[in-house]
């Protein structure tokens, strides 16, 4: 098993267990997610981080039935959703799960309007639903603009996108997500096309959004700055695996897994501007040549016999921070 982030609080909206997935025929499948563990409790934020190529967007697509139909992949493991298991529900009843169960956000929210609609359009039909008449879809509309703080929400309608401003149009976005009201919201990199600004004002919207509606979040990032300003807690993931997870406050001053320490030493200092971010040494292993041992032994100053040969387990403390590692950092190591 690999180190699996439990939310402390009760009963979880969203319980991923033991998700796997294999790329390619069986005869040389190639394993890209392995045994990865999660849960999420309503108005909770789980930042899901690491380097590019980890597997990160292969999880959440996979959670949400989402990899590309062309992709010959094996997905294992569940995924339960209030108690329904989505990775056997039949394909006819995802839609609606999709709408207000859980949902995801697009990547650019810059882009994701269409040009051709106006506002009052696009937001309606993310309004739509058996039983709300024209009428009512219209005055919803209204109602969601005026929570995302857009002022003037009923000319706001009339007019296109391009009449907006940036800022006003990722609000737009943020509430056609949000007006089905998702118990799970899932954030893809959602902020690396915008500028540092405006990414601050779309997660601060986010953060919002959440406070009112109590949904769930898993934002996915290979930012830890941006986990420490809006997660509660973390999952640190290395070659499909979970490696590490807790509180975000624990985590980030007190890293036990070899990988974090390295992540975290790889942010610019906040005080400097560098020419080029600090890069961790070596590279991931390449999907299939993995083998049963900790993967970030290759890159990892403490790296032992044991280490190359068995994989290690996720061993949990009583603040529920899991590490997976034979030998962990000393708790409160700076260093
Ligand atoms: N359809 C596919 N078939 C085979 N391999 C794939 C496929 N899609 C992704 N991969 C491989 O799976 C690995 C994980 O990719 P993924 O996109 O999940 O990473 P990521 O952590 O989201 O990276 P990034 O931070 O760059 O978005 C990569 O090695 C990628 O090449
Ligand atoms: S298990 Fe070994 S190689 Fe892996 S992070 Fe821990 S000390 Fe380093
Ligand atoms: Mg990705």
């Amino acid at each position: 098993m690999t180190a699996s982030p439990r939310s402390p609080q009760a009963t979880p909206v969203l319980q991923v267990d033991g998700l796997s997935v294999d790329f390619g025929r069986a005869d040389d499948a190639v394993r890209i997610v392995d045994e990865v563990s999660f849960s999420l409790a309503a108005g909770e934020t789980l930042g899901l981080v690491g380097e590019s190529g980890c597997g990160k967007s292969t999880t959440v697509l996979a959670l949400l039935r989402l990899l590309p139909p062309r992709v010959s992949a094996r997905v294992s493991g569940t995924v339960k959703l209030n108690g329904d298991d989505l990775l056997r529900l039949p394909e006819k009843a995802l839609p609606a799960v999709r709408g207000r169960g859980i949902t995801m956000i697009p990547q650019n929210p810059m882009t994701s309007l269409n040009p051709l609609f106006t506002i009052g359009r696009q937001l309606e039909e993310c309004l739509d639903g058996p039983g709300v008449s024209p009428a009512r879809r219209r005055e919803l509309a209204i109602e969601q603009l005026r929570a995302v703080g857009i002022s003037e929400p009923e000319r706001r309608l009339n007019q296109f996108p391009h009449e907006l401003s940036g800022g006003m149009r990722q609000r737009v976005v943020g509430a056609c997500v949000t007006a089905r009201s998702p118990r799970v919201l899932i954030a893809d990199e959602p902020t690396t096309a915008l500028d540092a600004t405006v990414q601050v004002q779309y997660l601060d919207m986010l953060k919002s959004l959440q406070a009112r509606s109590g949904m769930a979040m898993l934002f996915v990032t290979h930012d830890i700055g941006v986990v420490a300003r809006i997660c509660d807690r973390i999952a640190v993931m290395y070659a499909g695996r979970i490696v590490e997870s807790g509180k975000v406050d624990t985590v980030l001053r007190s890293p036990r897994h070899w990988y974090t320490r390295a992540l975290i030493d790889s942010l610019p200092p906040l005080d400097r501007q560098l020419d080029r971010l600090p890069t961790i040494a070596g590279t991931l292993p390449r999907p299939g040549t993995i083998t049963e041992a900790c993967r970030f032994a290759p890159r990892c100053p403490a790296a032992h016999d044991k280490c190359r040969t068995d994989i290690p387990p996720a061993v949990t403390d009583t603040d529920g921070h899991v590490v997976a590692c034979w030998t962990p950092r000393e708790q409160g190591s700076g260093q």
